[in-house]
């Protein structure tokens, strides 16, 4: 259920109200410009392939196994009459199979196939798709098909609800292209290819609305990209997460692979297809269709800095803990060549000049200027000696070639405990800029953690929190409770903006059919999606992140949650764009508690002025948004008149998250 005004409007206008129960928060803007810079990478976003993140996800193909590679040839289609598998002369040497199509035996018969898409081929009535084909009449040059989006289930004539001709001419292959508009919309429909003409070689069939993110050929669905930009995210993490790593290093995610030709990117597994048995989705590969290019230009279009993930020669530890000496490379120079040369040529492919193999690949395919790569990283979760004795050989290496380009650790798995207090020591000998940390806990470990940073080394590296998010106990789902337990760990990040300079919640996408992991942060079907509560803190925070921390205190300690705090979590922070403070408080406990925000150091005339004071809250700690009903946990902002005091009274409701921005006058 949804509470629209959270907080109590009278209490806050009405000065002395709050009356002797107030607590007292002392905001430090004597000299705020000199506050710990906040990074404009602090908050940011992690996709990893998780979920149909990106085939059946933000990647806005259609056509399910469009190349014919998975291991079933034909999973995904459903073929009828004359139709084989072959790979003599494929059009795609890392892509060999393709479909031969001959004309069925009798005028009645017919040979062609289907396509069943990502948990359906969804239309909707009045749009058009972009079909694209690869094909050659091999024997008398001249062939014909018909194209159809077809609705299965339709009760009326005719199932197509859209369909095309398409002519093919010659022997040799071709791509031909069509729009297909769709008079119905449809749900769970399918592709349908008839050949009406002669026989047919038929290769890499695709399908994407014509309308994409930035109108991209190869392109990304508009509401979910939009999704990302509306985040104002500072930095991107991709590809992964575990599939940096693969099951197997035969199958960990190889850059190289997911660049060039779309149609020549050689298919991978995707590991969550099997992980959980559970969960299990048989059909879920990776084309690398949403490949490194795509994710630097999505970087490049959301203005976030791109932040790739790559493999340190050793395959997943988790999955191979039975066996943890059997899935790595050895740990030496010779061993560790290509893997480290990986991380050489993906620098170069992102900002060597184009006169470089890897730069010039960049520029043929569209983008001659340079990505301005800064960060990388080199691991994902990453444990024992086995790690820092393979990234050594990585900073060497990266160190003397590209002193510009900050590299990222991994501090295993565990937000503490033996792996984590053995690697971070190992990251600061080794010299890496920041250390990604991984927290996947429930309400109580981020309701212990207000405080987690104020003890961090000033001098080490630099934390990058690069997977978290509250799992509830019992509870695994987007619920309120969880966003708000995340807020209230968020003010603690921000308090230390010094040593703290990314932070991303994680997973980001989640199917609603297909999923194998949640909580996640934005969910969808095919057309539509909807942002959890996670999301809109993301928001609030990356909205309102500013450019200096600045010091809050409450009786001279930091509001952290702590025992004498009663459930209050807050940071404040400047921001010198609009000389603006702008102070966030999560209250998690049960009741209203009033405050007294004591802006110490303000000049002599000045006053805090107009604010705008944004909540977020639900009545219901379990509340979650949905597709049917996308606004059940969303922000509220209010506009506040001037306070014309040097202290501003509120009033916070019980179990609300709060970012109040005060203008100085
Ligand atoms: O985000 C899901 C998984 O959680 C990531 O792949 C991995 O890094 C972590 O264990």
């Amino acid at each position: 259920m949804n509470k629209i005004i959270p907080v109590t409007l009278l209490s806050m206008l009405l000065a002395g109200n709050a009356g002797a129960q107030d607590k007292v928060m002392t905001v430090d803007v004597s000299k705020p410009a000199k506050g710990a810079p906040i990074q404009s990478t602090m908050y940011g976003i992690f996709f990893e392939d998780i979920n149909y993140a990106a085939d059946g996800g933000l990647y806005a193909e259609m056509v399910k196994n469009r190349s014919f590679e998975f291991p079933q040839a034909l999973l995904g289609w459903q073929s009828f009459g004359n139709i084989e598998v072959r790979t003599e002369g494929a059009p795609f040497e890392r892509n060999p199979h393709y479909v031969r199509l001959r004309p069925a035996s009798h005028n009645d018969k017919r040979t062609g196939l289907q396509n069943e898409g990502f948990f359906g081929v969804t239309v909707e009535a009045g749009k058009s798709y972009r079909f694209s084909i690869y094909a050659r009449a091999f024997d008398s040059g001249k062939s014909k098909l018909r194209v159809e989006l077809a609705d299965l289930a339709s009760m009326g004539e005719n199932q197509a609800v859209g369909s095309v001709s398409l002519d093919i001419d010659g022997k040799d292959w071709k791509k031909y292209t069509a729009t297909i508009k769709a008079d119905k919309g449809v749900k769970k429909g399918v592709l349908r290819i008839f050949l009406k003409g002669d026989a047919v070689d038929l290769e890499h069939v695709s399908l994407f609305p014509s309308e994409t993110w930035k109108g991209r050929e190869n392109g990304l669905r508009t509401d979910l990209a939009q999704a990302l930009a509306d985040l104002h995210p500072g930095v991107l993490r991709f590809p992964g997460g575990c599939i940096v790593e693969g099951t197997d290093l035969a199958t960990r995610y190889q850059w190289k692979n997911s660049v060039g030709t779309v149609e020549n990117r050689p298919l991978n597994e995707n590991r969550w297809h099997y992980t959980f048995e559970h969960r299990y989705f048989p059909d879920y590969y990776q084309s690398y269709g949403l490949g490194f290019y795509e994710f630097f230009l999505l970087s490049e279009d959301i203005g976030a800095e791109p932040l790739p993930i790559v493999s340190v020669g050793l395959s997943c530890q988790f999955q191979n803990r039975n066996n943890p000496k059997g899935a790595h490379v050895d740990a030496t120079r010779e061993a560790l060549d290509p893997y480290i040369q990986d991380v050489l040529d993906l620098i170069e492919f992102a900002n060597g000049a184009t006169s470089t193999k890897w730069g010039k690949l960049r520029a043929d395919m569209g983008h001659p200027a340079p990505f301005n790569l800064k960060f990388v990283g080199i691991g994902n979760e990453q444990w024992d000696q086995l790690y820092p004795d393979r990234l050594k050989f990585f900073v060497d290496v990266v160190r003397k070639a590209h002193p510009e380009i900050k590299i990222v650790g991994s501090s295993g798995p565990d937000s503490e405990g033996k792996q984590f207090d053995f690697l971070w020591p190992e990251m600061k000998k080794l010299g890496a800029d920041l250390v990604d940390e991984h927290f996947y806990r429930p309400e109580s470990w981020f309701l212990a953690q207000g405080n987690r940073y104020d003890k961090y080394d000033r001098k080490g590296p630099k934390v990058f929190a690069g997977e978290y998010a509250c799992h509830g106990k019992g509870k695994k789902w987007n619920h309120f409770n969880a966003s708000l337990l995340e807020a209230a760990f968020m003010t603690g990040i921000e308090r230390n903006a010094d040593v703290v300079h990314m932070a991303t919640y994680a997973p980001l996408f989640a199917h609603v059919e297909g999923w194998q992991w949640r909580p996640d942060m934005i969910w969808y079907d095919n057309t539509n999606s909807f942002k959890t509560a996670s999301y809109y803190v993301q928001q609030l925070f990356s909205l309102n992140k500013g450019t200096n921390a600045i010091k809050l205190t409450m009786n001279g300690k930091a509001v952290a949650g702590n025992d004498d705090q009663d459930g209050l979590f807050a940071s404040a922070v400047y921001d010198a764009a609009d000389n603006t403070y702008v102070v966030k408080i999560a209250n998690v406990s049960d009741k209203t508690q009033s405050v007294s925000l004591n802006f110490n150091g303000l000049k002599k005339k000045s006053a805090i002025g107009t604010y705008t004071v944004t909540s977020l809250h639900a009545d219901n700690p379990d509340a979650e948004n949905s597709l049917d009903n996308k606004s059940v946990v969303v922000p509220q902002t209010k506009s506040m008149p001037a306070v014309g005091d040097k202290t501003a009274k509120v009033s916070l409701d019980a179990k609300t998250f709060y970012v109040f921005r005060f203008k100085v006058q």
